[in-house]
């Protein structure tokens, strides 16, 4: 497998910058521990300038959260792809479940997923239904967000393109998913993928995410058929997190 990819997605997390650097220094230090993975942290925002022009050239990148679709203009609140790679991010989340419960729709992933490539950011489009039923429905549902989400990505842009399906009911909390269900929906995603542009599907990277932690990661990595993780709560616990990391020497 190549090296697998951890995305530390810190949310609205911490409430300080003084934080977000010890948060960032205790991430930096247990990464540096181990060979053989990249590490992106997507603080909030306001922290990716400061956080980033310290880290330059280091192991670790940056990831913004969100970022709008336009590129300028009289877009109150809203922080443009350029914006944020010029802080010095280079992966941007897309379609983060809780910016879709915000309203976010997947023609807006689309809008995005075009910028942020024209801006040479990488995107992490977040996929992944709401709740599960036996009748398979969310098979239907993550294909869609897929298929509108790719629309408008052009076949030699696959390797700059990353998904992570992350099944809103294992965000946040206990209830996580198995890496042999994973390992189902990996197939599922890379035959959506690959039916869409044929073998060169094969180049992008699929993530999981959903309540990532220290014990579940390493088998994930291994029996999910997964490049990498988004992990949420546990990525702001600095113990939890090295952990994390430390599993998967
Ligand atoms: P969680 O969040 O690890 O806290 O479940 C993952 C995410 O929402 O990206």
């Amino acid at each position: 497998m190549i090296k697998p990819l951890i995305i530390a997605n810190w949310k609205m997390n911490p409430q300080t910058l003084r934080e977000a650097k010890k948060l960032l220094e205790v991430t930096k230090k247990a990464a540096s521990k181990i060979r053989n993975i990249s590490v992106v942290v997507a603080p909030p925002a306001v922290y990716l300038f400061p956080l980033a022009k310290d880290v330059r050239g280091n192991r670790i990148a940056f990831a913004a959260q969100d970022v709008y679709f336009e590129t300028e203009g009289a877009h109150t609140g809203e922080i443009s792809m350029r914006q944020v790679k010029d802080a010095g991010a280079n992966h941007v989340l897309i379609g983060h479940s809780e910016v879709r419960a915000r309203g976010e729709t997947n023609d807006d992933t689309r809008k995005k997923m075009i910028t942020a490539l024209s801006a040479k950011l990488i995107p992490v489009l977040c996929v992944g239904e709401i709740t599960r039923t036996n009748t398979g429905e969310y098979f239907n549902f993550v294909s869609e967000q897929l298929t509108t989400g790719f629309a408008g990505v052009s076949q030699t842009a696959l390797t700059h393109v990353i998904v992570a399906y992350e099944p809103v009911w294992a965000i946040g909390g206990e209830e996580t998913m198995s890496p042999r269900e994973m390992h189902e929906m990996t197939i599922f995603i890379r035959k959506v993928i690959v039916g869409l542009y044929g073998a060169p599907g094969h180049k992008v990277k699929i993530l999981y995410g959903g309540s990532a932690n220290e014990e579940n990661a390493a088998p994930m990595l291994r029996d999910g058929n997964v490049d990498g993780l988004l992990v949420g709560h546990v990525s702001v616990d600095t113990q939890r997190f090295s952990a994390l990391l430390e599993s998967l020497k």
